[in-house]
């Protein structure tokens, strides 16, 4: 067997295979290399619709990725009807509106962390022993350009998938003595209903988002093809767009500075980019008293800044209790 050819008619399960990315690689590891794939993701509808046109090689299950529970069950029903893991593709991701890290409620944090995150790790180690059964074991993570450069407004969303791409880099070593191989994928924009979010902001905010997206990002079909590519070759960092590409030529040669201008732009640019502007509105809105602010540094003396007013710079001390 040519070793790149590996990947035919291997047992996968995919997260996220109701729509965008995951939906093109079901479509694409069934019909052109004889996959077997069982799907995870929540919308009947569209899972079925799949079912429809893929027909016997294709099957899923419906949980949310965020429940470990979910995973040990669905793990070991796979194993007790004899489907044997050989790929887990960990792809299902939520993305969180362009804001500041401060407007993220804890309740979104947890979601977003637990969604991109947690349900990686969980995802691993439901599916570990079956995939170091398999002769073929191999395990992709989709991460994001994000994770190479975080930008601006995208605070929570940049963390998890930095997470996700420290967490397969190491895996990638612990797993390489068994000829096990793990890939992560770290897209820029690709045009899918990511943007078009549910439940992570309003409606109009997520056309917005969308609109950037369509003028810059690349086809799922695309997105798909050349991960199922860098796969068959077994590549562990894998970059699949010019977006992705351009961010991390700028972080290799000027990290700092790339950094810097990132955020520059985006500021400068948030009248154009509609997605941008909730992310600086506050900023553009008290632009006098910030720069007054900062102005007023210049007048600061050591000796002033030393000044600890009368009680301490903690305030009068407490009686102990
Ligand atoms: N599109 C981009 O520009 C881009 C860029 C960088 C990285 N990525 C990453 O690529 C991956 C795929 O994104 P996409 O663009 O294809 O997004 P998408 O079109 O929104 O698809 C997301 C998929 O994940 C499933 N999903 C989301 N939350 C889930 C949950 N809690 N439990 C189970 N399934 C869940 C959705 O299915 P249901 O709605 O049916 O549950 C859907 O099938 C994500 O990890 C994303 O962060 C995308």
């Amino acid at each position: 067997m040519s070793k790149k050819n590996w990947i035919y008619g291997r047992n996968v399960v995919i997260t996220g295979c109701s729509t965008g990315i995951g939906k093109q690689l079901t479509l694409s590891l069934v019909k052109d290399f004889g996959c077997n794939v069982m799907g995870v993701a929540r919308n009947k509808q569209k899972l079925d619709a799949l079912k429809e046109e893929l027909g016997d090689k294709f099957d899923y299950r419906r949980f949310d990725i965020a429940d470990a529970e979910a995973w040990n069950g669905f793990a070991s029903e796979l194993e007790s009807i004899g489907f044997n893991t050989d790929v887990l593709v960990n792809n299902a991701g939520m993305i969180q509106d362009f804001c500041q890290f401060s407007d993220l409620d804890t309740a979104m944090l947890n979601k977003i962390v637990n969604t991109n995150f947690y349900s990686v790790l969980y995802g691993v180690s439901a599916f570990l022993p079956q995939i170091k059964k398999s002769n073929f074991g191999y395990i992709v993570n989709i991460s994001s350009a994000s994770a190479i450069l975080p930008v601006s407004g995208e605070t929570i969303y940049s963390a998890t998938k930095a997470a996700v791409k420290a967490f397969s880099e190491s895996l990638y070593q612990d797993l390489a003595g068994y000829g096990i191989g793990v890939s992560c994928v770290m897209p820029g924009p690709v045009k899918t209903d990511l943007y078009k979010t549910r439940d992570a902001g309003s409606a109009d905010t997520a056309k917005k988002n969308y609109e950037l997206v369509e003028s810059i990002g690349i086809t799922a079909e695309t997105a798909a093809k050349r991960i199922i590519k860098a796969m068959r070759k077994r590549k562990m960092r894998v970059l699949i767009d010019s977006v992705a590409g351009l961010m991390d030529f700028g972080v290799r040669v000027a990290p700092s500075a790339t950094s810097a201008i990132t955020g520059k732009a985006m500021k400068a640019f948030c009248d154009k980019v509609p997605a941008f502007a909730p992310i600086f509105k506050d900023q553009i809105d008290n632009d006098a008293a910030i720069k007054e602010k900062i102005a007023a540094r210049k007048s600061m003396t050591y000796k002033s800044l030393k000044d600890v007013p009368a009680g301490g710079p903690f305030g009068a001390k407490k009686d102990a209790e």
